[in-house]
C-alpha cells in the first residue's frame, strides 16, 4: 500500500484526542501503580479545563512569544539544496530560548504546574536540553525544580547540567542500569510517587501514561503548525513532499507531523540505529504506557544506545507506534558514522550547528536525496530540533581535524 493510498480518513484526523483510556489504537493507556492513577487523572483533568479556557491558550501563546522567541524560522537551505537537487527547508526550533524545541512543552506544563497550585516541577532527562527548559521554566514560574538524570548522561551533558545548576535546579543523578535516560525515567516516577501530592511530573516527550503523550504532542503542535504556515509562503506547492524529523520520545516529530498529517505530505520519522523501537522493537509496556519497546527475549526493556543522547531511549511515544501501523508516517534510522558527517556538511553548507539529535533527520535526507525515497525535486521540511552546543565537547572528543 502507498502512503497516499493510506490516507485514508482516520489517518488524516487521527491527531485529535486518543481513544477512551488515552488509546492510539492498541498504543497508549496508562499503566502505572495505584498510588498514580489519581494523579495522572487530575493531570487530565486539569489539562482539558485548559485547554479549553481561551486565557490559558492566551497565556501560553504570550510566553511563547516573549519568553520562547517564537514563531522559530523557517529557513531555506539554500546551498545544501543546490547540492542535494531538493528544496530543504529548516524548521528552526534551535533558535528557541533555551536551544530546542523542549521549551514548548514545558512552558505549556509549567502554566498547567502553577494553575494546579504545584510548587515544584519533576523531570526527567537524558541530553539535557528537557531538563534545562524545566529549569528555566519552574524559574519563571517561581517554582522548585528536580531534574532526574542518568550518571552517564551527566558526564557528555556537562554543560547543560551546569546550566540546570546556574537556573537553580537540584539535579538527582541515577546509578541504575545503563545510567540514561531510561533509568532517569524510571527514577523520576518512582519519586512521583511519593511526592504527587506537591509536586507535578513534567514529561519531556510524547510518551509516559495517557495524558502525556496526547498533552505533549497538543504542546508541540506549534511547530507544525507554524511550519505549515511558512511552508505555503515559501514553496509554490504551499505543501512540502517530504516532512522529516528526528525521534527519541517522538515529540518534536509528533508536533511536526501534527501540522501536516491532513495533506498528502510524506511524514518520516529519523531513529537511531541503536534506539529505534519502531523499527526494532515489539509491543509492550515501558514508563507507564504501551507502545513498541526494545526488549529481551525476556520482555525486559533492552538498552539503547545512540551517540546522541535525547534518542538512545528504548521506547517510542505511542502515537509514534499507531501512525507507522496504520502506514501514514514511515520510520527510518541512520547510524552514529552517518550523524556526524551529517552535522559537519550542514554546518559548512549552511552556518548551522545543529544538535546531534537533529543531525539524524539531516543524515536521512542526505542518503536519500536523488532515490526513490526523496526524487530530484522534492520538497523536503526537516525540523531542526535542537541546536548543537551541548554536543560540541562531544565532537571535540572524535574530531579528526
Ligand atoms: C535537541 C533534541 N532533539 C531531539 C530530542 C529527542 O526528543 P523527542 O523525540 O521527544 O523530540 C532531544 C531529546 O533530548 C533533544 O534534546
Amino acid at each position: 500500500m502507498t502512503v497516499t493510498n493510506a490516507l485514508s480518513v482516520a489517518a488524516r484526523t487521527m491527531m485529535a484526542e486518543p481513544l477512551a483510556g488515552g488509546r492510539f489504537g492498541e498504543f497508549g493507556g496508562r499503566y502505572v501503580p495505584e498510588s498514580l492513577v489519581a494523579a495522572c487523572a487530575e493531570v487530565e483533568e486539569a489539562f482539558r479545563e485548559a485547554w479549553s479556557d481561551a486565557s490559558f491558550r492566551h497565556r501560553l501563546e504570550r510566553l511563547r512569544a516573549v519568553h520562547a522567541g517564537r514563531p522559530t524560522a523557517l529557513t531555506p537551505a539554500v546551498n545544501l539544496s543546490a547540492e542535494l537537487g531538493v528544496t530543504v527547508l529548516l524548521k528552526r526550533e534551535d533558535l528557541a530560548h533555551t536551544g530546542s524545541h523542549k521549551i514548548n512543552n514545558v512552558l505549556g506544563q509549567a502554566l498547567l504546574a502553577h494553575r494546579m497550585g504545584r510548587r515544584r516541577l519533576l523531570a526527567e532527562t537524558g541530553a539535557g536540553q528537557h531538563g534545562v527548559a524545566a529549569a528555566t521554566a519552574a524559574a519563571l514560574f517561581g517554582l522548585d525544580a528536580t531534574v532526574f538524570m542518568g550518571e552517564r548522561d551527566i558526564e557528555r551533558q556537562q554543560l547543560n547540567v551546569f546550566r540546570m545548576t546556574m537556573l537553580g535546579a537540584e539535579i538527582v543523578p541515577v546509578r541504575s542500569g545503563s545510567r540514561t535516560l531510561k533509568d532517569a525515567c524510571n527514577e523520576a516516577m518512582r519519586h512521583w510517587v511519593t511526592a504527587a501530592h506537591d509536586s507535578y511530573y513534567c514529561v519531556g516527550s510524547v510518551m509516559g501514561p495517557h495524558p502525556y503523550p496526547w498533552m505533549v504532542r497538543e504542546f508541540q503542535r506549534v511547530i507544525g503548525e507554524e511550519a505549515r504556515a511558512q511552508c505555503a509562503a515559501e514553496l509554490p506547492t504551499s505543501v512540502p513532499t517530504h516532512v522529516v524529523a528526528c525521534v527519541g520520545g517522538g515529540s518534536n516529530a509528533a508536533g511536526t507531523f501534527a501540522g501536516f498529517v491532513d495533506t498528502d505530505a510524506r511524514l518520516i520519522g529519523v531513529e537511531a540505529a541503536g534506539g529505534a523501537a519502531m523499527t526494532d522493537g515489539t509491543a509492550g509496556i515501558v514508563h507507564g504506557y504501551r507502545s513498541r519497546v526494545l526488549q529481551d527475549e525476556h520482555g525486559q526493556v533492552a538498552e539503547a544506545h545512540s551517540i546522541a543522547a535525547g534518542l538512545d531511549y528504548p521506547g517510542v511515544g505511542p502515537e509514534h507506534a499507531y501512525l507507522g501501523d496504520i502506514r501514514r508516517a514511515r520510520y527510518v534510522t541512520v547510524t552514529d558514522d552517518e550523524v556526524v558527517p551529517a552535522l559537519r556538511r550542514l554546518a559548512r553548507t549552511e552556518g548551522i550547528l545543529c544538535a546531534l539529535e537533529s543531525a539524524h533527520a539531516i543524515a536521512w535526507v542526505l542518503r536519500a536525496a536523488g532515490t526513490a525515497d526523496l526524487p530530484t525535486g522534492s520538497t523536503v521540511l526537516i525540523t531542526l530540533s535542537g541546536r548543537g552546543d551541548k554536543d560540541m565537547p562531544a565532537l571535540m572528543a572524535t574530531a579528526t581535524r
